[in-house]
C-alpha cells in the first residue's frame, strides 16, 4: 500500500523550515503533497499561484508533488488519498493551536492522522512572518530561505513598491 502524506500550509514564503520539514516527510512516506492554502491571508505576499510555483522550483525531492488547495483540508486530503496530515510544531507555542486544529480535523474525519515532526533546531525559531519582517527591514535572509525566494521576493518589492500594512505568517 502507498503511503501519501498531506503537508499542507500558507508557505508564504517557503523557509528553510518548510524544506527541512518537507525532506523529512518525503523520507518517511511514499508519497508527499505539499498543499498550499489558496484564500488564507488576505494580503498574502506571494498569489498561491506563486507560492506553487516557488516550492515546485525549490523542493529538492522526487517524491513530492506540489498542489493548491481550498475549503476543508480533510476533504482535500481524502479527495488525494492522503491518509496522514503532517504539522511541524517548532516550540511549545505551537502546540495549542496544532492541538486544536488536528483534534477538530480528527473529528471532522476521523481516519486521517495528523503527525507532528520537528525541524532541525536552527529552524525552530524560524517563521515565514518573520522571514517577511527581516526582508521588509533590509536584513540578512541567509539561511532564513533558499536564494530563490529571496530573489522572488525582491523581483515581488521592485514591481509593487507599496509597504504592506499587514504581515502574516
Ligand atoms: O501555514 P499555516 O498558515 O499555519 O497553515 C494553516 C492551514 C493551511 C494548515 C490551515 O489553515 C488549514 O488547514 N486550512 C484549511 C481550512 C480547514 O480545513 N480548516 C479546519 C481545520 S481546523
Amino acid at each position: 500500500m502507498i503511503r501519501r502524506a498531506i503537508y499542507p500550509g500558507s508557505f508564504d514564503p517557503v523557509t528553510n523550515g518548510h524544506l527541512d520539514l518537507i525532506e523529512r516527510c518525503a523520507r518517511l512516506f511514499d508519497e508527499v503533497i505539499v498543499a498550499v492554502l489558496m484564500n488564507g491571508s488576505k494580503h498574502p505576499f506571494f498569489t498561491a499561484e506563486e507560492r506553487v510555483g516557488l516550492l515546485r522550483e525549490v523542493v529538492p525531492v522526487s517524491n513530492v508533488q506540489v498542489e493548491s488547495f481550498d475549503g476543508l483540508l480533510v476533504e482535500y486530503a481524502k479527495e488525494r488519498g492522503a491518509s496522514v496530515i503532517i504539522r511541524g510544531i517548532r516550540a511549545i507555542a505551537d502546540y495549542e493551536y496544532e492541538l486544536q486544529m488536528a483534534l477538530m480535523n480528527r473529528r471532522l474525519n476521523p481516519g486521517i492522522e495528523t503527525i507532528f515532526l520537528l525541524p532541525a533546531e536552527p529552524y525552530s525559531y524560524l517563521s515565514s512572518r518573520l522571514v517577511k519582517e527581516v526582508f521588509s527591514l533590509g536584513g540578512s535572509m541567509a539561511g532564513l530561505v533558499h536564494p530563490l525566494v529571496e530573489e522572488r521576493m525582491r523581483a515581488k518589492v521592485a514591481v509593487t513598491p507599496s509597504p504592506r500594512s499587514k504581515q502574516e505568517d
